[in-house]
Formats: C-alpha cells, structure tokens, sequence
C-alpha cells in the first residue's frame, strides 16, 4: 500500500466529486483507498440534509477535503484487529463518526482562535460569520452522534466522553491565553484533550467495531494518544512558521489568537525577553521574529525531538502479538505521514524514526 502526504491542489473535480479547491490530503489507495471513499460518501449523506441552509453550512466543511486521518486511523485499526475483510458498515460508521466530530471541532475552534482559513478555504467564520460557524458545529456534532447510535451504547459513550475531554483540554487552552508562565504539563494535558484522545478514540473505535477484545482495543487506544500528542506538537510547530500552502491554514493564529505552544513555552525558557513579542499586537512580522527566536534557541528541534519521543512510545503500543501486521504496517505508515511535514522545515527526523521502528520491530506499508 501507498500512501501519499503532501498538499494537492485539486484544479477539477476530484475524486468521489470532492469540490475543486486546496487542502493538506493524505491519499490512501489500494484496499483502504476503496474504504475511505465509502466514508466519503456516508459524509455527504449525512450532511444533506432537507434543511438546504444546514446542508451547505456542513458540506462545506466536508468538500474541503482535510487529511481524513481519523478515518483512516479507524479502518487501519479494524485492518489490524480483524484484517480487511473486517472493515464492514460498522466500521465505516465508526469512521463517519470520528470525521463529523472532528469537523464539528473545527468550525468550533476557528470561532475561538479567529481563523480565516481552513483546509485551504476561508472558514466558515470568516465567509458567514460566527453565529454560522457554532450552529454549523452543532448540526455536525448532531450528525456525529445520529450515526454512532447505530454502533451501539459503548460507542455512543466513548464518543460523548472524547467530546467532554476534547472541551477539557480547549477550555484549559482558552485559560492560559496569553499565560507566559504556562508550564510544559499544562500543554501536555491541554492537548491530550483537545486532540490526542479524538485520535485514541479513532483506534480505540477501529478495533472494537471489528472485534477487538477490551485489552487490545486499550492497546489501539494508547497508540492513537501518543500519536496524538505528537501530531499537536507537529501541528503547533507548524503554525510557528507559516507553512499555509501546505497547512491550508493560516500562520501564526495560535501567538495571534494568545496560545503559546510548546516551542515557544520552550523558548521563553532559555530566552524570557521573548514576553516582549507575546502581546495582543502581534503582528507578521512579530510572529516571524519569534520564530527567529525559537530556532535560535533551538526549541524547534526540541519540541520536535518530544514529538518523536512520543511516536516511538506510540509504535510500542502496536508490539501487542494478537495485532496484524498488515494493519499495524497501516498504522505505522499514517504515524509517519503525520510527521512528514516536517520535512519541509528540515527537521524530518526520519532516521529516528526507522529507528524507532526496528527498535519495535514494527513494519510499515
Ligand atoms: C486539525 O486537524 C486540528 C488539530 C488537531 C491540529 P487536522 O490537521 O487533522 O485537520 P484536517 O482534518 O486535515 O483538516
Ligand atoms: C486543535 O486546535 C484542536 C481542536 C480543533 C479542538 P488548534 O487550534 O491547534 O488546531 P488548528 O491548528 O487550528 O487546526
Ligand atoms: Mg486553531
Ligand atoms: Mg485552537
């Protein structure tokens, strides 16, 4: 299997009639390439609703495109619980589930940060304002559960618990804006909410709807945290230094919208006359020279040295003997499509990576 990370300018109409435009994509083809375009297609079900308002404001989301990594964590994790032949109706729902809460999460958080841009096109926020964006994040929230009930009560819970820790860690974020003196702990737990347990629950999900047994769907989820954590430090480096073409993103919103991330509460460690710069004024060419700053006391290395911390404790979640090694070979492919950015600053650290791979004795696809 193939899969390609890289931003796509998409000039006609793409796959699955996915809307011209451009976004950050992972391709996925062969077998789960064929499964992730029946998530596609459940997604646009879902969003057309009768209500043609409501259906424009959810699909808009949707037809951007995105990554559709948390789709894809789940079919992955099916693939290693039970094989391909796992990947039934219920994983797909599972799958469907895992994208609108996402996307809901998404609309949410360019309301709170400000942002004008997502998945290459202005967000919802920004073209219709942001009584649009929270009742477009409702309905998606709305769809996300209507389609998890079918899974079952423990789903259903599962989903409704990554919500409340997904609100957890934000509301923690929203109250250290513009907090210097925000330690490395709260950023750890911050973004165990507010990203990394969407992406356990991903795991977690693939491997129960194909059959997992508790312990080894705990095992899937355990990957898909520390995943997690080290897809938020990629992602905070990357606001850091403007990569938009490829992010789909604007550069900078977290110092604009007052979150300071991990390189830079590295930075002011070893440089406190950085608080200068973190101010409500920021502007462009202050969030470039923090940028500056944070390379010059090489907190971009290191942040990013953390985040491979993490994928090698993640890797060792996917040592448990009763996994495939045809899903795990999937699952160990998309954690590294999840670092690939990085290549683009330098900083790829994809030695380290093989490395910690072998040293887990983990395949990739
Ligand atoms: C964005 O997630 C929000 C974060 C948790 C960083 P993605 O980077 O997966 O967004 P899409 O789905 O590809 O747009
Ligand atoms: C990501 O927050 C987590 C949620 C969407 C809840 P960010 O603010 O870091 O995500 P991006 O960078 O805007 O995608
Ligand atoms: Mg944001
Ligand atoms: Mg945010």
């Amino acid at each position: 299997m193939r899969l390609i990370g890289r931003a796509q300018r998409r000039t006609d109409q793409g796959r699955d009639g996915v809307a011209a435009g451009t976004a950050f994509t992972f391709r996925a083809p062969g077998g789960t390439a064929a499964q992730l375009s029946r998530v596609e297609s459940r997604l646009r079900a879902v969003a057309a609703t009768p209500d043609e308002r409501l259906a424009e404001l959810a699909l808009h989301g949707i037809e951007a495109g995105g990554k559709r990594l948390r789709p894809a964590l789940v079919v992955c994790a099916a693939t290693a619980v039970g094989g391909g032949d796992a990947v039934g109706e219920r994983v797909i729902d599972a799958a469907t589930a895992v994208e609108l809460l996402h996307l809901a999460s998404l609309y949410h958080d360019d309301v709170l940060d400000a942002a004008p841009l997502r998945r290459g096109r202005p967000s919802v926020n920004a073209l219709w304002g942001n009584h649009a964006a929270v009742l477009g994040g409702d309905v998606l929230l709305a769809h996300a559960y209507a389609v998890a009930a079918s899974l079952g009560t423990a789903e259903l819970r599962r989903l409704a618990h990554t919500l409340t820790a997904l609100c957890s860690g934000q509301i923690a974020e929203s109250a250290a804006q513009y907090d210097v003196a925000r330690d490395l702990a709260h950023y750890d737990a911050a973004i165990r909410g507010k990203t990394a347990t969407l992406l356990a629950t991903s795991c977690w999900l693939g491997g129960w709807t194909a059959g997992a047994s508790p312990p080894l769907a705990e095992a899937l989820a355990c990957f898909g945290m520390e995943l997690g954590v080290a897809f938020q430090i990629v992602d905070d480096v990357l606001d850091l230094y403007g990569l938009s073409l490829q992010t789909g993103k604007a550069a900078g919103s977290d110092l604009r919208a007052g979150v300071f991330t991990l390189p830079v509460l590295m930075t002011l460690q070893r440089d406190p006359g950085l608080v200068e710069l973190l101010t409500t004024e920021i502007d462009e060419d202050g969030v470039a020279e923090v940028g500056r700053r944070v390379r010059a006391a090489g907190a971009d290395r290191r942040a990013i040295a953390l985040a491979l911390d993490h994928l090698e404790i993640a890797f060792g979640h996917l040592r448990d003997p009763l996994l495939l090694a045809e899903g795990v070979a999937l699952l160990a492919k998309l954690a590294g499509l999840v670092v690939e950015p990085l290549k683009r600053l330098g900083v790829g650290g994809d030695g380290r990576i093989r490395a910690a791979r072998r040293r887990n004795e983990v395949d990739v696809a």
